[in-house]
């Protein structure tokens, strides 16, 4: 394997994928409420692909757009960064890196000018993210102050009350980020139940992780099935913001009838989970099980406003763009607001 990530110059890779994903938001936010979600998503895959490209790393997509037989672009196993042309050996120059991409999250978000939708990567060391296949996951996602005090296995009431008890507030206070979709009935009448309050919504249960692991979002936890490729990503970002994701796979004949259409059949998927390295379907996993990198960079750009991130605003002479960017080593947390300017040298820039 070539030079390992810690060798490598982390600051600068981390401002690499910052453009990335700047990149892949632009790109994406072009197509904002033309009612296309395919080719919003295609957009931002191109554009993140082509982006990459020059990137100095020996790069792995270990989350990406799906199986190679069906996507031809950021699929899983891909290598991607100037030290793909080369053999992924110890005489490779360039840092070896895994990578988790989720280009477009939030499709139907960008396809209806609706909030949340971002652009977002994840990288670590070799072997730093798991390699989960693209099939449900139950999450409950929480920030710094309840990590380690909630269990995904306890019931709704019980993990309400530790979280009201952790953020010091009455549950009534409380906001809980689920995903609106029949699957969850259950769930919201549990949570209403025990008397939190709810945001449902539409999609993006990756960008509503990230709102509740910081303060002042107005999202106290996120609950239920969604993406286990956000799954991941939610860790890396968990790992970098000291909040917590605890998971567990879910199989079809644990899911909703309306679900059951989008996923394989489970004898195909314990095959796929089997193959990457996954042999307890059942267990529950944490964020350190996710995301076990030490040195991991997480970087998302939003594509339209949300409620950490504004989106991508063009203005003529260039456009403007707001992201997230964080790392472990050094530990950062950087807000980045970026004018890429356009207009030549008469552009009028305004800050
Ligand atoms: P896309 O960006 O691929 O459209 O996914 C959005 C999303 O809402 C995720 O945030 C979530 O984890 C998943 O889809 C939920 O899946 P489903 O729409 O099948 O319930």
């Amino acid at each position: 394997m070539s030079l390992d990530l810690a060798e490598a110059n982390f600051s600068h890779l981390s401002k690499e994928f910052l453009r990335v994903v700047e990149v892949a938001a632009v790109e994406s936010a072009r197509t904002m409420g033309f009612g296309q979600r395919k080719q919003s998503d295609r957009a931002a895959v191109e554009a993140m692909r082509e982006a990459m490209r020059s990137v100095p790393m020996n790069g792995r997509i270990v989350i990406g757009e799906g199986e190679r037989d069906k996507a031809p672009m950021l699929y899983i196993g891909e290598r991607v960064g100037r030290g793909a042309a080369l053999p992924d050996d110890d005489a490779n120059p360039f840092p070896a890196v895994d990578i988790a991409v989720d280009p477009l999250e939030g499709t139907n978000l960008c396809a209806t000018g609706a909030p949340n939708a971002i652009a977002v990567l994840a990288a670590a060391e070799r072997g730093g993210l798991l390699h989960a296949p693209d099939m449900y996951m139950n999450k409950l996602v929480v920030g710094p102050a309840a990590r380690g005090r909630l269990h995904i296995d306890a019931p709704v009431a019980e993990n309400l009350r530790i979280l009201s008890e952790c953020l010091r507030r009455a549950v009534g206070d409380l906001v809980v980020s689920v995903l609106d979709r029949p699957r969850h009935e259950k769930l919201i009448a549990e949570i209403r139940a025990a008397g939190a309050r709810i945001q449902l919504i539409s999609d993006g249960d990756l960008s509503a992780g990230i709102s509740a692991a910081v303060s002042g979002s107005g999202v106290h936890a996120v609950m239920g099935i969604g993406g286990a490729p956000e799954g991941v990503l939610t860790a890396a970002a968990m790992k970098c913001l000291n909040g917590e994701i605890q998971a567990r796979f879910v199989l079809k004949e644990q899911l909703h009838a309306e679900d059951c259409a989008k996923v394989a059949e489970d004898s195909e998927t314990i095959a796929r989970m089997q193959a990457m390295g996954i042999t307890d379907p059942k267990r529950v996993y944490q964020t350190d099980d996710l995301a076990p990198g030490e040195r991991i960079i997480f970087a998302m750009t939003g594509v339209t406003n949300g409620n950490v991130l504004r989106g991508v605003r063009f203005f003529g002479e260039g456009k403007r763009t707001s992201s997230l960017l964080m790392t472990t080593r050094p530990h950062t947390v950087r807000l980045v607001d970026t004018v890429h300017v356009e207009g030549g040298p008469d552009a009028v820039i305004r800050l």
